[in-house]
């Protein structure tokens, strides 16, 4: 990651403060969005920006010509029966997760490409391969951002800019904080895990590094399920 620009929205919590930590780290230089400004990424080596991605007519900061890496993180949980689903509540879990995206996407498309080996990591969830009820409209966005992530990989592939998206299970960060709240809750979801835990920021982290580094220059257009087994692994 040394001498990498690197892009991170959404760095103010959870995952994409840990991707941060660990970008800076391994020694890039890191510039972040989010709606707010935390005392986590003011002790961090960071130029970092507020903004809306949701807002109608974003003005992206001032970033180098040349950027290495785009993590795109903004993102949402919305469980409700299907039947008590509103048009609101899709159109918004659309904005953020698809909608901003394809907003930065297209701004920062000419900065990806000058770097000469661009990568993106956007974030799906694992409800977008295995059926969950009450996640019919979180999993609509996430499948529309997986189809993007795959059409962008073939799209951008001749301008070297690789396109990956990760796909989490449960991870205990603030968006999930409901659904962790009680050591009840907490002890039901790790075992709905063969892995037999939740996840943490750090396990995606670690993975989101991997796929803005040289490391995986011959990946692009995947789906990666860090997800400790739950959408491909059966306990007997
Ligand atoms: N945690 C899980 O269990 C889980 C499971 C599956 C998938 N995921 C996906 O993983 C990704 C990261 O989730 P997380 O758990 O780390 O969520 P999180 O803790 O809520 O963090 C989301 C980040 O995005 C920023 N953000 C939200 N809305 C924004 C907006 N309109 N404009 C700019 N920044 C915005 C937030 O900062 P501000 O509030 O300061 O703007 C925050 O920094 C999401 O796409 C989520 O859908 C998470």
């Amino acid at each position: 990651m040394q001498n990498k620009n690197i892009l991170v929205i959404g760095a103010s919590s959870g995952i994409g403060l840990s991707v941060a930590k660990l970008a800076v780290q391994n020694g890039a230089n890191l510039y972040t969005v989010s709606r707010r400004s935390t005392a986590a990424l003011q002790d961090l080596s960071t130029r970092h920006y507020v903004l809306d991605v949701v807002s109608e007519d974003i003005v992206l900061p001032q970033l180098p010509d040349a950027l290495h890496g785009l993590v795109y993180c903004p993102g949402s949980i919305t469980l409700k029966p299907f039947h008590r689903l509103t048009e609101k509540d899709i159109r918004s879990d659309y904005d953020i997760n698809v909608g901003g995206a394809v907003k930065v996407l297209q701004a920062l498309y000419p900065n990806l490409k000058k770097s000469g080996n661009g990568s993106v990591v956007l974030f799906s969830t694992v409800a977008a391969q295995v059926g969950m009820s009450h996640h019919a409209s979180i999993t609509m966005a996430k499948s529309a951002l997986e189809g993007l992530g795959k059409s962008l990989a073939a799209e951008w592939a001749g301008s070297s800019i690789r396109v990956n998206v990760i796909a989490p299970s449960l991870t205990d960060t603030p968006l999930a904080t409901s659904l962790l709240s009680t050591p009840e809750k907490r002890e039901a979801s790790a075992k709905r895990h063969p892995l037999g835990r939740v996840g943490t920021p750090e396990d995606m982290a670690a993975a989101v590094v991997f796929l803005l580094s040289d490391a995986s220059a011959w990946i692009t257009g995947q789906v990666l399920h860090i997800d400790g087994g739950m959408s491909s692994v059966k306990m007997l």
